[in-house]
Order: structure tokens, then sequence, then C-alpha cells
């Protein structure tokens, strides 16, 4: 898994692991202080970082991170709040295995700053997007969304609140559905089994 931030959302899919089909065979993170490595490092999952500041260019950066995942042979490279764009080699090495979750309703509000964006357009209905990571942002093929009502009285932390409590079961379901049925891509559409 990658994960950049505090980790609420790896430390869903480490705490359902033991009952799902799948197991978290190591945490990598582009910011060595990132929350999310010690939570892994709790569960005695192995960790590593790979900042961009120890790269000198984005290219090899992408290279590095490539080579510190493939060493772990994951079969599915999750993005937990990792809030960094891959690379087309990057991806091509993992071809049509990373997968993302997004705090919105994709196509609508892709990038960094979802939650707020949502708020800023004036939805009323916003959620949350499991996908395939392409070379876009934030535009590969959906598996599994999950509307969230907005209140008149949200403000971006109430709202991503509400968010993250209905994307972690979502995305730990969707995790465990890959890991245990598989999956098809047709076109856009993603079904499992
Ligand atoms: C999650 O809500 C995830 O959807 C979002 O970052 C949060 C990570 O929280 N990802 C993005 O915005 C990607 N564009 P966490 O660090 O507590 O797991």
């Amino acid at each position: 898994m990658l994960a950049s931030g505090s980790g609420s959302t790896l430390q869903a899919l480490l705490d359902a692991a033991p009952a799902s089909s799948y197991d978290v065979v190591a945490v990598g993170s582009d910011k060595p202080a990132a929350r999310a490595l010690e939570r892994a490092a709790q569960a005695g999952v192995p960790t590593f970082t790979c900042a961009l500041s120890d790269s000198p260019t984005r290219d090899q950066w992408n290279f590095a991170l490539a080579g510190e995942v493939e060493r772990h042979a994951p079969d599915l490279v999750v993005c937990a709040g990792f809030m960094r764009i891959l690379s087309a080699d990057f991806l091509t090495r993992f071809a049509g295995r990373v997968v993302n979750t997004h705090p919105a309703l994709l196509p609508s509000f892709p990038g960094a700053h979802a939650v707020a964006d949502a708020l800023a357009y004036g939805v009323r209905v916003s959620g949350v997007t499991v996908h395939f990571v392409d070379e876009g942002v934030d535009t590969g093929p959906v598996i599994a969304q999950a509307a969230v009502p907005v209140r008149d009285d949200d403000d971006e932390l109430s709202l991503q609140t509400r968010i993250q409590d209905v994307e972690r079961p979502l995305y730990v379901e969707a995790i465990d559905r890959l890991a245990r049925e598989g999956w098809t891509v047709q076109g856009r559409t993603v079904r499992f089994g």
C-alpha cells in the first residue's frame, strides 16, 4: 500500500485484513514522517520511504518507488491517501493493478482538494470513488462508488469526516472483493469475478 498522510484509510484495511481475502505485504510513503508508516509498523507490516527529495528527477523517483514496490511483489498496489501522481512507467510496471480511493463522486472534483472543491461548487451530494489508476488524474475505471449528502452547515472537516466514514468500509470491501473474486475491465466498466 502507498500512503502520504495520517493513514486512517490504511488502518481500516489493516484492521480488516485478518477477516479478509487480502494481506497487506508492505506500506510505502513519499513522506518519511507519515503517520501511516507508524500504523504499518505497529501492525508488523514492513515499511519503506521513497521521498521525492531523495531522487534528482521525478522520473528517477518513480523508478525508485517502482523498485521498492516490486521488491514486495504485490498483486495489487493500493493507494490510500497517496498524494503523488504515478508516472506512465510506474503504471506500466503494475499494469491494471493500481487502485485508489478518492473523496468525491468522479468524474466530479478530481485532484488534491476534492472535498473543498465540492463544497465550493455547492453540490448537494458528494461521496467516494474507488477506481483503478490510469495516467490521468483520477480518471481510471470506477470500481465502486457511494454517495454522501452535503448538509447546509457542512464545512470541509465535517464533510470530509462523513465521507471517510463511508470510504473506509467501501474501500475494504472493494479490495477484499478484488482479491477474492478477481475482476474484468471492459472499456471503462469494471466487474468483479
Ligand atoms: C482519503 O480520504 C482519500 O480519499 C484521500 O485522502 C484521504 C486520506 O486519509 N485521497 C485523495 O484525496 C487522493 N486524491 P488518511 O491519510 O487518513 O487515510
